[in-house]
């Protein structure tokens, strides 16, 4: 069965040649005890020799399993081919279509996902074959926190810890037309989750044309033909045609407390007189985004049978800006992953528990306590700054929980996807993580390990091998 594998190097931030680095770390590892939770330079661990290395500082292979129904023993032959390349073991992930649903894969799956989803029972025991292989082989195995991309877990729709976003509408009105009655979209959302109400003035409206390479290439700025330069935006995947609306910073006026004291009636009026082309009454709601880290069985293909419990019924994106969305994750772990044996056993070979890149999709990325926790923390407006501290205490939370509860370490590919502030989040991990894909030039790998190597981090882990498109295609020379 088509099975990709990636290969995660590590790098090992010293500046020494190799060999002068394996003998230190012989010394090191005589001299004092394994201490494999300690995430800094100098740490005390147990290397092994130049000649035989031990699995800590062995290259280590991305794995995705198809899902649940993988055959056991089929999957215990892969770790035991991984030790017998000298690999030091696997990174362990559920692909489940990658995100069927997506615009990636279709909606089919060959087996049944009540039975096979990630999360119940056989994928408790296939993590548990997979860690007990990596025992027997003398290996330590990654494994990511959810399926596809490690970004959830099996949970009601519409609990606190999922995912949020906010539900945008907007009205236009001509100069000089009012708006009189109860706010859109107010009988389908209620107002305890309306979050703001906002006026402006529109002072131009234009086409904007942007071809897909450009947007591929770049998410920051796209360049027009020296006409001018158009962010791209947050949905911009492939081919922008889009006509863009732009507000006078200073007609800005925030409508909301009128609103929620007239119980979601607005009156308000676009002056006649106002220096632009029209006027804009935007609404926003909060929302859950209800996004599918793995698909539900009902929304697919297949030999499904119908869910009985939310348990058989698929994973949902967790929020990624609190510390309670990071205890949806790791509760569940907790009930249902960490059951029969397989904590022990995580507890002698788990290296780290892992996050790949976030692909949460969304309108924008938001949390239920952004507003208040900005004012909290700052006494003024909210700026896009809350949300990269917010990320960070759900790092810290699951860094936190790995190290106490489970004796492993934390990995992630920090920030990596979302429009925050990488930098500052990679300090939060043990061993933080970049991927080949997104990262091409010596600069970009500059940026990643700075702040690694200032935090002082032992293990900068990279994801390589991938290519856009071309599965099995990448050359050995080209890997190199
Ligand atoms: C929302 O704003 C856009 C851009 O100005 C406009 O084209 C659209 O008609 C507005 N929506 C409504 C319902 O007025
Ligand atoms: C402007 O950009 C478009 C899209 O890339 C391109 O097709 C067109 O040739 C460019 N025009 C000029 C004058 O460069
Ligand atoms: C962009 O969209 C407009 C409106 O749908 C359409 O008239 C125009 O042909 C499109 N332009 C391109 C280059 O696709
Ligand atoms: C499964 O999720 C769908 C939404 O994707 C929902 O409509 C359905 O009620 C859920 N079923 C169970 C048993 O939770
Ligand atoms: C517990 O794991 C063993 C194999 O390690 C397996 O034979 C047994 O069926 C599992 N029990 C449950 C309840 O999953």
């Amino acid at each position: 069965m088509g099975r990709f594998i990636t290969l995660i190097l590590y790098h090992q931030p010293h500046r020494v040649t190799p060999l002068l680095l394996a003998l230190a770390a012989v010394e090191l590892s005589f001299a004092l005890p394994e201490n494999h939770l300690d995430d800094q330079v100098n740490a005390a661990i147990d290397a092994g020799t130049f000649r035989n290395p031990s699995a800590k500082v062995r290259a280590r292979f991305r794995y995705w399993s198809e899902d649940a129904s993988d055959d056991l023993a089929a999957v215990a032959a892969d770790v035991k081919a991984t030790a017998e390349v000298g690999g030091g073991g696997l990174e362990h992930l559920g692909y489940y279509n990658y995100r069927a649903l997506e615009e990636f894969t279709g909606t089919y799956a060959p087996t049944d996902w009540t039975v096979y989803g990630w999360g119940i029972g056989a994928w408790q025991a296939q993590l548990k074959a997979v860690a007990q292989a990596h025992a027997d082989n003398g290996l330590i195995i990654d494994f990511a926190m959810g399926p596809n991309q490690g970004q959830g877990v099996p949970a009601m729709q519409g609990s606190e810890g999922l995912a949020w976003d906010l539900f945008p509408y907007n009205v236009s009105l001509q100069l000089g037309q009012s708006f009189s009655g109860p706010i859109p979209r107010l009988d389908r959302w209620g107002l305890e989750s309306l979050q703001a109400v906002v006026s402006g003035v529109v002072t131009d409206v234009h086409n904007v044309i942007v071809p897909t390479s450009t947007v591929l290439a770049s998410t920051a700025s796209t360049e027009l033909n020296g006409t001018g330069v158009y962010p791209a935006l947050p949905g911009d995947n492939g081919a922008v045609n889009r006509t863009q609306v732009t507000l006078s910073d200073a007609s800005l006026q925030d409508l909301t407390s009128q609103v929620a004291k007239t119980k979601g009636n607005l009156k308000f009026t676009c002056p006649k007189n106002a220096k632009g082309v029209e006027c804009n009454v935007f609404f926003f709601y909060l929302i859950h985004s209800d996004c599918r880290a793995q698909a539900s069985p009902l929304d697919l293909s297949g030999p499904q049978s119908v869910p009985q419990s939310y348990i058989q019924n698929g994973s949902w994106a967790v929020d990624h800006f609190s510390a309670l969305e990071a205890k949806t994750t790791t509760d569940f772990w907790e009930q249902h992953v960490l059951t029969n044996g397989t904590m022990e056993l995580l507890m002698a070979v788990g290296n780290y528990a892992w996050e790949d890149s976030i692909e949460i999709y969304t309108n924008v990325y938001w949390t239920k306590n952004l507003p208040a926790a900005f004012v909290a923390e700052h006494g003024y407006s909210l700026t896009k700054q809350t949300l990269g501290h917010l990320y960070n205490i759900y790092l810290d939370s699951m860094t936190k929980w790995a190290n106490d509860y489970l004796n492993v370490q934390s990995s992630a590919q920090p920030a990596y996807s979302l429009p925050m502030d990488m930098l500052n989040a990679i300090p939060h991990l043990n061993a933080p993580e970049c991927e080949s894909l997104g990262f091409k030039a010596p600069d970009q790998y500059h940026q990643f390990t700075g702040p690694a190597n200032l935090a002082g981090k032992r293990v900068i882990s990279k994801e390589c091998g991938a290519v856009f498109g071309a599965a099995y295609q990448q050359t050995v020379p080209a890997l190199m």
